[in-house]
């Protein structure tokens, strides 16, 4: 009898193999098991939880997870921050397992995975882009996230960007996560009114990635920009003024202008300079 009962069930696990597709609500990926480009591993909820904390997720954003896996930061995205989220997962058995994830979780309604290659996919409407792929994948991805809108977040675990530092590093326990915004295109000759009362001054920068640096004309008097930043569409810098007083500038960078004020240093809210409002168009590359 009980030689029968084995019998049955050896059967049974033959004939499920035998089958092409398991049911799909049985479906269990394996850790290790190869994707596309790229193998499943899913990130750690701690880490998750810090990576779109540094990215400061906030229920205006929409979050996109580059290769979804089971769903789970894009899931956290909803629950935890309150966003709108969608993943891009290849294997069309893991794409399903992270919808029904979403589902179970009560967050139909605010997440939605697809199943597609990140490489053909549209994500461009995404202010928030997680990844969890291989340095050379997110080299592949970079220009297209660079040529995202300006201050958009993205934030990898354990992989960089080659040459596009960080903005910071998020470390959990023994696994490290990295963080980015993407920074306007401001590199070329620009004309800025509002920094010297005599008229315009011309600014020259140069640009790689989030760093940045120039100088400021005068007709022949020439000064590098002090302490010049980005971050995202807003580029920071000083300047001496003619009196020979530091002053801070802030602008933001939209397309072929920048528009701005002179800022307290460090944003010292106790020393507020007089309003004055700065313009720049550009002028060429
Ligand atoms: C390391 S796992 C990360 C899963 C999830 N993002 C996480 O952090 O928990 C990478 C995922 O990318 C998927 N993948 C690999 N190549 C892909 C491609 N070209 N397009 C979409 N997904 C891909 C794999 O199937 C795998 O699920």
């Amino acid at each position: 009898m009980q030689l029968l009962a084995r019998w049955f069930s050896l059967f049974g696990l033959l004939l499920l193999s035998a089958c092409s597709s398991v049911p799909v609500s049985t479906y269990a990926p394996k850790l290790g098991q190869m994707g596309k480009d790229v193998m499943w591993l899913p990130t750690r909820d701690e880490l998750v939880t810090q990576m779109l904390t540094a990215a400061q997720v906030s229920p205006d954003d929409e979050v996109v997870d580059l290769g979804a896996g089971d769903g789970k930061i894009a899931i956290a995205a909803a629950r935890q921050f309150g966003a709108r989220a969608w993943g891009i997962e290849y294997n069309k058995d893991l794409a399903a397992l992270a919808q029904r994830n979403a589902e179970k979780a009560g967050l139909a309604g605010r997440v939605r995975i697809v199943q597609g290659d990140i490489f053909k996919e549209d994500f461009s409407r995404a202010s928030v882009v997680t990844l969890y792929l291989l340095e050379e994948l997110n080299e592949q991805l970079r220009p297209t996230l660079l040529g995202m809108r300006p201050g958009t977040r993205v934030v990898s675990n354990t992989f960089g960007m080659g040459d596009w530092e960080p903005d910071q590093v998020i470390r959990v326990g023994s696994n490290t996560g990295y963080f980015w915004k993407v920074p306007a295109q401001l590199a070329g000759q620009w004309s800025v009114q509002g920094l010297d009362r005599r008229g315009p001054v011309r600014l020259a920068l140069t640009q790689r990635h989030q760093r940045v640096g120039g100088t400021l004309a005068w007709g022949d008097k020439v000064q590098p920009l002090l302490g010049a930043r980005m971050d995202g569409a807003d580029l920071h810098f000083s300047f001496v003024k003619e009196d020979g007083q530091l002053q801070a500038v802030q602008v933001r960078v939209q397309g072929a202008t920048m528009a701005g004020e002179w800022v307290a240093p460090y944003g010292m809210l106790e020393i507020q300079p007089a309003v004055v409002k700065v313009s720049a168009q550009r002028l060429g590359n």
